[in-house]
């Protein structure tokens, strides 16, 4: 349809047709659904009128599901303009990729781009036209459970995932091809920052850090085409984001010249009432109009208020016209008027999901995700020995983490599935050993997604007992350990980030026995490990790796793939210590190398400064080695460039690949500047003993902060260039960019 078409369709629509375009409804309320009436019609308080006129749905997914929703509402709708299918698309449809922090482990924005690209194939062939994805909010707090959707601490490299998920999601050219499927980025804005970590808890912070550090991947995955955005529960200086002018119409909007669709989180708007800036529900409409939402997700704020509104403020309407009028023309790019079902086609969802070419993705971005924290060559195994494989997450499922809805738990592979494929039945014992957490409380606390047949029944005495029978019998031991997939996620932070007890005590009563021990920690956050380091002689960080769970870690386990894979955040010492992140302030008394002799620097009396593992950290199975760092000039002029150069060896006896990692320090600067900052990495893949020489460029762009006008500029002075295989092992030289 044309853009003249598409104005005219607008200005022929009622009012209250306008308004139903900008209200989004859970599938709940279609398809015949149980008790619709008494059920979500009573909660929401909407309207028959509102339900089979609304713009679009949320999270139906299915080809002959999503065609029967949309064949009935365009017999039924008035202006037969065709739904909108929304879905969250976090780590996967079907074919589920390790969660994003998981991802974010790889330092490979190609290989995640393509994991984005199975993930809209399959939703596209389902019915699916948009994904609630990327989330790219920066974290600097693991207490906060969606650390686990988030690609991690720095903006940097967030902006670079940000990119490759809406180019996954949307494609490379403008025009979307039937595999494509629409990005939303989310949560706008810094979400990622709750106090205490506690979920949807207050966010405050000075614009400085908010344009340093949490906006640029947002602006990432605008410049790379998203066409979509959510706001986010929390307050930005003091407003909450749903109703925030400043942030969505001055930044969004003004700034960054956004013209796309921006929807309200899930009941974000109603919520502006209990965040107490609204009165009712008509100044929570007016407020968040005004604020440019265009989209109400699942409330009937803008469809039983927004008429009232317009009544007193006529010159209102004019918002209505422009939120409606996106969300038409996002339904004219789909191609939805030409064909309401677009690609939603049963057979080639039978033929696309869980593909073998999927799943083969899906096995490297496994290999690829896992970060070797500590390794005292117990790994990889070797394929003669007697292995005790123990834990609750030997033999678990539930291993894709809380976004994966669809995720059918029979297609994904276990670790006891992939270790029989390595090893004779007589190799290889497994035992539970233990429950996943210790107590009703806890399965409580975790929400009614905590089914019994979990592991409450198990019969813990019987299985320890076993356990500590196989590792007795065993060469080696592997336990599979780590936090409940719903103590992550949405609503899933913890203050508490160690191991659940009831696990502790079941790695205790093995490490007695003395055998060689591996660790596979599987989590949605960097978890307080400090206890297990001294336990284990191998300790690998699994995440939550998807449908391809066993098969990817087996391959590392027994040395097929040497892992490659890089924190994208840190773990810290303990608890106490967050937030703790690489590119941390120097600070008025830091504290020096000569330790904690000094009283009066910074420092803490009773636990380290250093995180556990620091950003950038993970070990490989070989031994790479830097040499020859040298810069082609140690003045920086504007409009030029200085090349660094380094020499990488494969000192070891196995191939791998290294991610080569370059930080920038600004020694001076009239706001205080971070003491390094990542500027670029590289990968490089080198077999035994080969050497390969791995360049940057540094240009005065790269230099630029807010300075103390808040203007984005750099400054002439010092700088130290860094270079090495994580944030703390750095290489250093001195350059000086000139006025
Ligand atoms: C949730 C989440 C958001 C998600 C939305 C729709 O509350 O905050 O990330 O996309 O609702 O499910």
């Amino acid at each position: 349809m044309k853009k003249k078409q598409l104005k005219e369709l607008v200005n022929n629509m009622s009012l209250k047709d306008k308004i139903f375009q900008l209200l989004q409804l859970s599938g709940s309320f279609y398809q015949d659904a149980p008790d619709l009436v008494t059920g979500p019609k009573a909660k929401l308080g909407i309207e028959d009128d509102a339900i089979q006129n609304a713009g679009s749905i949320l999270n139906v997914r299915g080809a002959e599901k999503t065609k029967a929703i949309q064949k009935e509402y365009m017999e039924t709708s008035h202006n037969k303009i065709p739904l909108l299918f929304m879905a969250d698309i976090i780590n996967g449809f079907e074919t589920i990729f390790p969660v994003p922090i998981g991802l974010g482990a790889t330092w490979n924005p190609e290989l995640i781009k393509q994991a984005a690209e199975v993930s809209a194939h399959e939703a596209a062939v389902s019915g699916i036209h948009v994904t609630f994805s990327p989330m790219v909010d920066l974290v600097r707090d693991p207490r906060w459970g969606r650390v686990m959707e988030s690609t991690g601490e720095d903006a940097f490299l967030n902006s670079a995932y940000a990119k490759a998920f809406v180019k996954g999601y949307q494609g490379d050219a403008d025009d979307l091809s039937d595999n494509n499927i629409i990005a939303c980025v989310k949560h706008f804005a810094a979400y990622g920052a709750p106090e205490g970590g506690r979920e949807y808890n207050t966010v405050d912070m000075s614009e400085r850090t908010l344009r340093e550090y949490y906006l640029p991947a947002y602006k990432a995955a605008l410049d790379a085409g998203a066409k979509m955005v959510m706001t986010s529960f929390n307050v930005v200086d003091g407003i909450p984001a749903t109703g925030n002018k400043w942030l969505n119409r001055d930044i969004l909007r003004e700034e960054w010249d956004f013209d796309g669709i921006l929807i309200s989180d899930y009941a974000a708007i109603k919520e502006l009432e209990d965040h107490g800036v609204v009165e009712n529900a008509k100044e929570a409409a007016k407020l968040a109009l005004e604020a440019g939402v265009d989209i109400d997700m699942m409330t009937s704020v803008y469809a039983n208020h927004l008429e009232e509104v317009i009544n007193e403020l006529p010159e209102t309407e004019k918002y209505i016209d422009e939120a409606v009028y996106r969300v038409l023309e996002l339904k004219n790019e789909l191609g939805l008027f030409e064909n309401p079902y677009r690609v939603a086609n049963a057979e080639k969802e039978e033929e696309v999901i869980l593909s073998d070419k999927h799943r083969n993705l899906a096995r490297k971005v496994v290999n690829e995700s896992l970060v070797l924290l500590k390794n005292n060559s117990t790994l990889p195994l070797n394929l003669n020995q007697k292995i005790a494989l123990i834990g609750p997450y030997a033999e678990s499922t539930s291993l894709s983490g809380s976004w994966s809805f669809s995720s059918d738990k029979d297609s994904t592979v276990t670790l006891k599935d992939a270790f029989s494929e390595w090893l004779n039945s007589d190799q290889l014992l497994v035992a539970t050993g233990s429950r996943v957490v210790e107590s009703e409380f806890l399965k409580d606390s975790l929400g009614n997604y905590y089914s019994e047949e979990d592991d409450m029944k198990l019969d813990e005495e019987a299985e320890l007992k076993k356990a500590i029978d196989y590792a007795k019998q065993s060469d080696v031991v592997v336990m599979a350990i780590g936090e409940h997939y719903l103590q992550s996620g949405e609503g899933g932070s913890r203050a508490d980030i160690e191991l659940p007890q009831v696990q502790k005590k079941l790695v205790d009563e093995i490490s007695k026995i003395g055998k060689p021990m591996v660790g596979i920690i599987f989590s949605g956050r960097p978890l307080d490990l400090k206890a297990e380091v001294n336990q284990f002689d191998s300790l690998l960080q699994a995440w939550f790796p998807g449908t391809e769970a066993g098969h990817g870690i087996a391959d590392v386990v027994f040395g097929k793939v040497n892992p490659s894979g890089r924190l994208s955040m840190s773990f810290p010492y303990d608890v106490g210590q967050i937030p703790v992140h690489y590119n941390e302030f120097n600070t008025g008394r830091p504290l020096e190398d000569s330790g904690h002799s000094k009283r009066y620097t910074s420092k803490y009396v009773d636990i380290p400064n250093k995180p556990l593992f620091s950003f950038g950290y993970g070990l490989s199975y070989t031994t790479f080695n830097y040499t020859n760092f040298t810069l082609s000039n140690k003045i920086l002029r504007k409009n030029e460039k200085i090349t660094v150069s380094v020499e990488i060896s494969n000192e070891g006896d196995y191939s791998g690949k290294e991610t080569i990692q370059m930080y920038i320090r600004d020694m001076v600067g009239s706001v205080t500047r971070p003491i390094k900052e990542l500027k670029g990495f590289k990968q490089v893949k080198l077999q035994p003993g080969e050497t390969k020489t791995v360049t940057f460029e540094i240009d005065e762009s790269m230099l630029r902060f807010y300075n103390r006008e808040m203007s984005f500029v750099s400054e002439p002075g010092k700088f130290e260039v860094m270079i090495g295989s994580n944030s703390e092992d750095v290489q250093t030289l001195e350059f000086t960019l000139e006025k």
